[in-house]
């Protein structure tokens, strides 16, 4: 209330407007997070009792037919589901937790690949290097930077299936004021987004696989976020996607 006055006070027309536009800016930005966390939860609810009523079933079946390894299995499994969606969750809507150290980025991606390279061996994905940053260095949180960029990394072999490539580039980037920045690069072979899907892409549990949840991109988001960083997809349908997270660089 009072910036308001003081504005009012102080006079230009084209200082009030500019004022009045930041506060509905924060204020649409606070109501946008208020939303995609009411659908967090609600997603969440659902994923859960669809996974409750299926054990349910299973449980009552198994006990009928007494001890049946196929349902026991089904049971796990749903089980097994639920649990990493849960784990995903917490890390989705915790605060941010970890402490922020000094991180080698491409220490971070390595670390990350090996985690991948067998699957992308296996599915005859060629995995490129290409590390131009210069320092390579950002201030972060490694286990939730690590965490991005699997999230990223599995994307880009889901889409591409088998044989394609999988390229991961760094570049540091100067901004206009001053400051520079560590732009790390996803590119993939797949299939590509439908210009429909690329604006809901980051929301929680946006999928279009059987078996994702719809969780990695918004923690990705999140992450990159949390470092005062952004993240973008350039797609095209067909010509596969390159996701690229824009990071503060500590030189
Ligand atoms: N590299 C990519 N190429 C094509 N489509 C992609 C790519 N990355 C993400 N997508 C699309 O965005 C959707 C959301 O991705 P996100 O990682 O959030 O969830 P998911 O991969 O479906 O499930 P999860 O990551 O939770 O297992 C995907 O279902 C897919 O349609
Ligand atoms: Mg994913």
């Amino acid at each position: 209330m009072s910036s308001s006055h003081s504005e009012k006070k102080s006079g230009t027309a084209t200082a009030h407007v500019s004022a009045a536009g930041n506060d509905l800016q924060d204020n649409l930005r606070r109501l946008d997070r208020l939303a995609n966390l009411g659908l967090v939860s609600a997603g969440l609810a659902h994923e859960i009792k669809n996974g409750l009523v299926a054990i349910k079933t299973y449980i009552d079946l198994l006990l009928e037919k007494e001890s049946d390894a196929e349902m026991a299995g089904l049971v796990r499994r749903e089980l097994k589901r639920i649990d990493g969606l849960a784990t995903q969750m917490l890390r989705l809507s915790s605060p941010k937790s970890g402490t922020m150290t000094k991180v080698n980025i491409h220490e971070v991606l390595d670390h990350s690949l090996r985690l991948l390279e067998h699957q992308m061996t296996e599915r005859l994905i060629q995995l490129k290097r290409d590390y131009r940053a210069t320092p390579d260095t950002v201030r972060g949180n490694e286990s939730q930077l690590q965490q991005a960029f699997i999230n990223l990394v599995l994307n880009g072999v889901e889409a591409i299936g088998t044989h394609g490539a999988l390229t991961v580039r760094t570049e540091i980037f100067h901004g206009t004021a001053g400051g520079a920045g560590l732009k790390i690069f996803f590119e993939d072979t797949g299939a590509g987004i439908p210009l429909e899907n690329q604006s809901r892409l980051f929301e929680p549990f946006f999928t279009t696989k059987k078996n994702g949840t719809g969780l990695g991109l918004a923690i990705s988001r999140r992450v990159a976020e949390d470092h005062q960083g952004t993240i973008e997809v350039v797609s095209e349908a067909g010509r596969g996607s390159t996701f690229i997270v824009s990071l503060t660089a500590e030189l």
